[in-house]
């Protein structure tokens, strides 16, 4: 563990002293950061072990609330001073790591991001913050959990957070039971764990924060924004598509959570801990010891099960409520009721758990490398009444990691534009089996999947030929579920909307024998007949 810190600590380190004149030129890619983890774990000397990685991040700007968070919640990390920390790694990699040190999002631009390798983006300070909150379980979980406040003095204000607490619940309980979007278990007497106090560290104060800047009905705009590469092949430069993106971008809320959940599980495993270049390589690779599941291409159904709704609730408002006497001279927080602080943490939980956690992760276009749209697309109006289910039949291989996912989208755009003569990959969307959605048109725009019936529906393929087999479970509850409801929730999709199999509607096999008799079992499955 001394050591996993101490390495943690140098690296975080590093990203505070940047070698003057030294810009770097590697590509902003997660295996850089593994690298640098690597080779400090196997250069350095742990003279530094006691001196934490957070405590470096946290003494260098004391002025921001987030800041203020951290400093209270790994405050043992905060025991030391911190200290240049010595040289080890090649100029370059500390160039990238004082890089990506610091999240921020400007003019349209976000920083502190890598590319990983299931395709996704992600923050790195999250990410860190959430395996040194991990490293030091035991402080964290030593605080109390139903008086955050006693450090903060007084204590007589909290007295009625029981009472709040219940409302807030009950608010939230109404709230998800009649919504489409999470259906995430509601265990509203749960005692929070570890694991939410890794929450509260990592995401609930950053949360929590958003949605105060902005209305107190609304999720700040640009929630959970995807972003572009300049290249994929050497990553330098992240730009966002929605120009006007809260600091919760796609990637920090990716980040967020792996921070979460990689520090939970480093608060549980026996020591000696795996080196963490170790832990990120199984995690963003094939799994963290052996288990598929365990990895970044499933970081939003881990999440699920992580924490319940109502916990990250808590958790969220009691950071707020935190940050409140630890600031009381912020102006956003100053004169809030408790109970509008619990009233923006529910709103701030039930946007992360339904437009976040319950949604599919969806790779934008500029991801998998798409050509662009030939002609001008024309826009769908919405919502639309049906879901049309395809097979790709070619490729019939199920893909499973991104690389492959990635490409055959890029052979169904070319075969769709160049030997079809179409302006585009017909379908709306494309799920892989390795996690992803891919966007083919999109939400907004007419696709080419169901003749005649282009306007009227979105058209999902499944990648693979399913006339013999099924695709895998992920896949089939993403579109079956996921899908939809998140859909429905976005105004893209009616709510009584009607699922039908290709075949249906146009002379061919698609989807495919078996995984058409499996969706017409499905909800919403819909004789042709009848629409
Ligand atoms: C590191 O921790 C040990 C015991 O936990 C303590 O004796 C030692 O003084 C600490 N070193 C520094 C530099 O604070
Ligand atoms: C501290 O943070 C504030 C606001 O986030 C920023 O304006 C300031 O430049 C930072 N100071 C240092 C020394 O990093
Ligand atoms: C940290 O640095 C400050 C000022 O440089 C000094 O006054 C203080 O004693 C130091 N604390 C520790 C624990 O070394
Ligand atoms: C939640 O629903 C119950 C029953 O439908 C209702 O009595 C209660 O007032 C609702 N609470 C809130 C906070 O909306
Ligand atoms: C909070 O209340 C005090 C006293 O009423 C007032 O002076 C201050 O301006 C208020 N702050 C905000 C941000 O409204
Ligand atoms: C699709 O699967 C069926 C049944 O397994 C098989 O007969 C057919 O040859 C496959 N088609 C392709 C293109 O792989």
């Amino acid at each position: 563990m001394m050591k996993a810190r101490g390495v943690l600590w140098i690296l975080l380190g590093l990203l505070l002293w940047p070698e003057p004149g030294t810009a770097s030129s590697l590509p902003l890619v997660m295996d850089s950061i593994i690298q640098a983890l690597a080779e400090l774990e196997q250069k350095v000397l742990m003279t530094e072990a006691n001196r934490t990685a957070s405590a470096w991040i946290l003494s260098a700007n004391n002025s921001s609330p987030h800041n203020s968070l951290h400093q209270h919640l790994l405050r043992k990390a905060l025991s030391h001073n911190a200290t240049e920390p010595q040289h080890s790694l090649s100029p370059e990699l500390q160039a990238l790591i004082s890089e990506v040190a610091q999240h921020s999002v400007k003019d349209g631009q976000e920083y502190g991001v890598v590319l990983a390798p299931d395709g996704s983006t992600v923050a790195v300070k999250p990410l860190l913050i959430g395996l040194e909150a991990g490293l030091q379980g035991h402080s964290v979980t030593s605080l109390p959990s139903d008086c955050l406040a006693t450090p903060c003095d007084a204590g007589d204000t909290l007295t009625n957070i029981g009472a709040i607490w219940s409302r807030l619940t009950e608010a939230f309980t109404n709230a998800s039971s009649t919504d489409a979007g999470a259906n995430l278990p509601n265990d509203k007497a749960k005692t929070p764990t570890t694991v939410d106090r890794l929450l509260a560290v990592i995401l609930a104060g950053d949360l929590g924060l958003a949605f105060l800047h902005g209305s107190q009905t609304q999720s700040p705009p640009g929630l959970g924004t995807e972003g572009c590469w300049n290249q994929l092949s050497a990553p330098r430069v992240f730009t966002l598509l929605d120009p006007k993106a809260s600091r919760l971008t796609m990637a920090f809320l990716n980040g967020a959570l792996d921070g979460a959940l990689l520090g939970d599980h480093l608060s549980q495993v026996s020591r000696p801990r795996p080196p963490l270049s170790h832990l990120l390589r199984e995690y963003y690779g094939a799994g963290v010891a052996g288990e598929p599941r365990f990895r970044s291409n499933f970081r939003r159904q881990n999440g699920a099960a992580l924490t319940s709704a109502a916990a990250l609730a808590q958790q969220v408002w009691k950071a707020l409520v935190l940050l409140q006497r630890l600031e009381p001279g912020q102006p956003q927080l100053q004169n809030m009721s408790q109970e509008a602080l619990a009233q923006v943490a529910t709103l701030a939980t039930k946007e992360f758990t339904e437009t976040f956690l319950g949604c599919p992760a969806i790779l934008p276009r500029c991801r998998w490398g798409a050509a662009p749209y030939r002609g001008n697309p024309k826009p769908l109006k919405l919502p639309l009444g049906f879901l049309y289910v395809h097979h790709t039949y070619v490729p019939a291989p199920p893909c499973t990691t991104f690389q492959s996912c990635a490409a055959d989208m890029r052979s169904m755009q070319h075969f769709h534009q160049d030997v079809r003569h179409w302006d585009d990959i017909g379908y709306s969307f494309v799920v892989g089996s390795d996690g992803y959605v891919y966007e083919g048109r999109g939400w907004h725009w007419v696709g080419a999947h169901t003749r005649g019936h282009n306007s009227r529906g979105f058209g999902v393929a499944f990648v693979g030929n399913y006339t013999g087999s099924l695709p895998s479970d992920a896949a089939l509850n993403t579109v079956r579920d996921v899908l939809p409801s998140c859909a429905i929730r976005a105004g893209h999709l009616q709510a009584d909307y009607k699922l039908l199999g290709h075949r249906q509607l146009v002379h061919t096999d698609c989807p495919g024998d078996a995984l058409f008799t499996l969706l017409s079992t499905w909800p919403h499955f819909t004789e042709a007949e009848n629409q």
